[in-house]
């Protein structure tokens, strides 16, 4: 079948549905503009997602719409045609959720390839394509899997999501800032409207801006997402209910009515399971399973006050990155063994990176040692065979062996890190591959500094791991190559 994402034009058979599509000239006007998205794969469903809004950038959040509630269909089919939908429903799009919608198209097959579109107002959606997993226990056909991050808008086009949209993944992991919350500073390659965003008004027209970009929207439309928050998608550098800097100045309520908004924000925009935890895990048969980590909501505030230190306080056992009891969560699953591959989708550089002068980034699991050496241990204790981190954050492509011992290089490799550069944070970067802090963590193996994202094809073997790159994102339309590709062996943790 092939998997295409194309607008819908004119096709016949749509009973009941008309057959007009795009904008029209008269009537409601065009509610699509933000596109479609699909995510969260099950063996029998799969969460489809929409928003209404003929004017995303609209000040007050709503993007164009009056604050009525309407209906919106939505069908899934096995051909592009929809002559036969396989399952076909209504959702409500409201007022009080920024007309989103979170379809759960139930009913599907196992390891399926679909198609999806909704219909309102008299408009029909662009077309999705998207997929369920395999059934547990089911073998399953090669994945290819794209792992991204950190797609500031301001700091360049979104050229790597088109790319990714080329590659007709099987799945996405969005990994964390989607959107950054900052006020629109002129001088970039695009600028973020209105001021940094406090409310919920902000960040409903932060995402529209975002996506009205059609690069993001062919991500979206190409394949399911898991996706993860980040800080960016609240505030920068945020833990748990803490904020690391009173920037910008809030009151403790405010900053309460912030945090809620993000979150709500994301939850709104994102194909998110309905009351599903941001934390959870998605089976794929027995290929894979994906446990995805929530590393912002749960965590103690950063040691000796953040930024890059040497810092003692960060090797106290009571701090937790995830917190006990996602810890424990984590360690749950991985302990059931379900599929070859372990993959744990999560947030901040998670292997060791100190410096010479023992400076490490107390964002990241550095500073937050003990939790990291539970986990490590946790799941060599139960004999977790493949576990890999798929990792974003720092805005560079890494490729580390995570060791037993840090400070014995001799020690152990017990599981492996692949860190998926950002979309477009940090601009067009450099040709530079030196690996930072390398002479004194040699287990870290492969340093990138362009943008791009993280390609790794599946097999009951190996996972194939390509750093794709894109040379440029100042001006629109480089083209994508893969700088390195490393293999994982099943049984051999480590990259070669
Ligand atoms: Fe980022």
């Amino acid at each position: 079948m092939h998997r295409r994402i194309f607008v819908l034009g004119g096709l016949g058979g749509l009973s009941g549905l008309g057959a007009a599509a795009g904008p029209r000239s008269s009537g409601p006007a065009y509610p699509f503009s933000m596109g479609v998205a699909s995510g969260e794969p099950a063996p029998d469903s799969v969460v489809l997602w929409t928003r209404l809004a003929p004017f995303p950038l609209a000040e007050d959040g709503h993007g164009g719409m009056s604050s009525a509630d309407i209906t919106v269909e939505w069908q899934v089919s096995a051909t592009p045609s929809f002559a036969r939908p396989v399952a076909r429903g209504t959702s409500t799009a409201r007022f009080a959720d920024a007309h989103t919608v979170h379809a759960v198209a139930g009913g599907l097959a196992p390891d399926a390839e679909y198609y999806y579109r909704f219909r309102a107002q008299g408009h029909h959606s662009p077309t999705g394509s998207t997929r369920t997993a395999p059934a547990p226990g089911a073998s399953a056909r090669d994945l290819v899997v794209l792992a991204a991050s950190c797609a500031n808008l301001e700091a360049g086009h979104f050229t790597a999501y088109r790319r990714m949209a080329e590659e007709r993944p099987g799945l996405i992991l969005h990994l964390g800032d989607y959107i950054y919350e900052g006020a629109g500073k002129p001088g970039h390659v695009r600028e973020h409207l209105g001021p940094e965003i406090v409310t919920l008004a902000g960040y409903r027209r932060r995402y529209g801006q975002y996506k009205s970009d059609p690069d993001l929207r062919a991500a979206h439309a190409c394949a399911p997402w898991l996706a993860v928050p980040d800080d960016h998608d609240v505030e920068d550098d945020f833990a748990g209910t803490h904020r690391l800097d009173d920037r910008p100045p809030l009151t403790p309520a405010q900053w309460r009515i912030r945090r809620d908004a993000a979150y709500r924000a994301y939850r709104e925009h994102l194909p998110l399971r309905p009351g599903s935890r941001l934390h959870r895990r998605v089976g794929w048969g027995r290929l894979a399973t994906f446990h995805m980590l929530d590393t912002r909501q749960f965590r103690d505030p950063q040691a000796c006050g953040g930024g890059y230190r040497a810092c003692p306080g960060a090797d106290r056992p009571a701090r937790s990155l995830p917190g006990r009891a996602q810890e424990a969560w984590l360690l749950d699953g991985l302990a059931q063994h379900r599929a070859t591959w372990d993959l744990i989708g999560q947030q901040v550089f998670f292997a060791e990176q100190v410096n010479a002068a023992g400076v490490a980034n107390m964002d990241a699991w550095d500073g937050y040692r003990a939790s990291r050496d539970r986990l490590q241990r946790g799941w060599v204790e139960r004999r977790v065979r493949n576990p890999v981190v798929l990792t974003g954050d720092v805005h560079t492509a890494w490729a580390n062996d995570l060791k037993a011992d840090y400070a014995d290089p001799a020690s152990r490799t017990i599981g492996t890190e692949l860190v998926c550069t950002s979309i477009t944070s940090r601009g067009d970067g450099s040709r530079v591959t030196r690996i930072p802090t390398g002479a004194v963590n040699p287990h870290l193996r492969f340093y990138s500094d362009r943008r791009g994202y993280l390609r790794s094809t599946l097999t009951p073997a190996e996972i194939t791991a390509d750093f794709r790159a894109i040379d440029a994102v100042s001006t629109p339309g480089a083209p994508v190559r893969t700088l390195r590709s490393f293999k994982i062996q099943n049984g051999r943790p480590g990259i070669i």
